[in-house]
């Protein structure tokens, strides 16, 4: 019996500005992982039409997020890196999965009850069923590990229910054709046709917060724009925002658990640790005792330091549009590939006829 290849599948919207969320939350972590499997990254383009359906600039916000991948070091030769659209086996799977997934499951997911508020009526169709696109992005590669941060683990989880429901209510056929494949889940050997795929979400920046509340997540769609660090902020703003950030009037403590109550320490410190690749613990030991008057010059160079390189490139990416298309085509094109052939076992297990 066959077992499932390592493969790494991750993908981010096209909607405003990438900010330090995103990168250390994320794409820091597509890079790293770039040595240890095959991976596939993906602008989800299908899923930003939640958020905006009628876009001015949304094949520059493509583009951009591309430039980003490249910039920060994703090899797009030795894996995969393509707009989710051009490989309409997406879609093809979301809607099936649209058939496997429960009403109940969507209506339970946190996102959809932030985003749609208190007028759900009348939230789209596709926002409602946003989780079910995101399955089929990973399992239609059948992809065993997905990077994200914190705030995408509900989803992740639904994509775990998914594929175990779809591996259940097809067993036999899946079986009748020799699809299965052994899995451990948990302490149990299973078999099943998709995978029950791994989030992988940690460290000390899976959940960077707002620069101006700790209680809210850094996000693209904060009205304040010094709420977030921007991937194409100046060294100048990047400065200003750190020393603009909330903080409280104590000096550092020298103990993790020293800023438990204080999530605007807190906040910083996971920044830094996760821009210096270092442990909460070890940002502590360098720094517990200082005042934030220390401590906020010294984020503002580190993160100057890390982020204007990955700034610069990717505004010089971003000029080379014809390179950053070929790059798409060529991703999409190998990304389709290999789309098609779980979509001919999934047709065939649920009797879709196909020559
Ligand atoms: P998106 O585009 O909102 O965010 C992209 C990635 O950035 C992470 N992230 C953060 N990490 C730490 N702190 C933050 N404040 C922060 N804000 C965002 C997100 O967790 C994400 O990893 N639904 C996904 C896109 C998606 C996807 C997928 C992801 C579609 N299909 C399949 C993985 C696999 C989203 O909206 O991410």
């Amino acid at each position: 019996m066959s077992s499932f290849k390592p493969l790494v599948f991750s993908g981010v919207q096209p909607t405003g500005n990438l900010h330090l969320g995103n990168y250390l939350g994320a794409i820091k972590k597509f890079v790293a992982l770039q040595d240890q499997s095959d991976c596939i990254y993906c602008v989800v383009d299908l899923h930003s039409l939640t958020a905006q359906l009628v876009h001015d600039d949304l094949e520059d916000q493509t583009r951009q997020i591309t430039a980003a991948f490249l910039a920060s070091g994703i090899d797009p030769m030795k894996h995969i890196v393509f707009n989710q659209s051009r490989v309409m086996q997406h879609a093809e799977l979301a809607w099936i999965f649209n058939c496997v997934a429960r009403i109940g499951w969507m209506n339970r997911m946190t996102q959809f009850k932030d985003k749609a508020g208190k007028d759900r009526e009348n939230a789209s169709l596709g926002l409602l069923a946003y989780p079910s696109l995101m399955a089929a992005d990973i399992l239609v590669y059948r992809a065993t590990h997905v990077p994200v941060g914190e705030d995408q683990k509900q989803h992740l989880e639904l994509t775990r229910d998914i594929a175990q429901k779809f591996n259940n209510d097809f067993s036999g056929r899946i079986a009748a054709r020799g699809l299965g494949v052994e899995m451990q889940v948990g302490e149990e050997t299973v078999q099943g046709y998709f995978p029950i795929t791994e989030p992988v979400i940690g460290g000390p920046a899976a959940r960077i917060m707002s620069l101006r509340d700790g209680s809210k997540k850094m996000s693209k769609s904060d009205p304040s724009d010094l709420s977030r660090i921007n991937l194409t902020d100046d060294a100048d703003t990047i400065s200003k925002k750190i020393k603009k950030a909330k903080t409280d009037p104590d000096a550092l403590p020298s103990e993790v658990k020293g800023l438990e109550s204080r999530p605007e320490a807190d906040n910083l410190v996971g920044i830094y640790a996760g821009l210096a690749d270092m442990t909460a613990e070890q940002v502590l030991a360098e720094f517990g005792g200082r005042q934030f008057s220390v401590f906020k010059p010294a984020l503002a160079d580190l993160a100057v330091e890390k982020l204007a390189p990955v700034a610069g490139e990717m505004r010089r990416i971003m000029a080379d549009t014809t390179y950053v298309d070929g790059v798409l085509r060529d991703g999409g094109e190998r990304a389709g590939a290999l789309a098609e052939a779980t979509m001919r076992d999934v047709r065939s297990i649920i009797g879709l006829l196909q020559d």
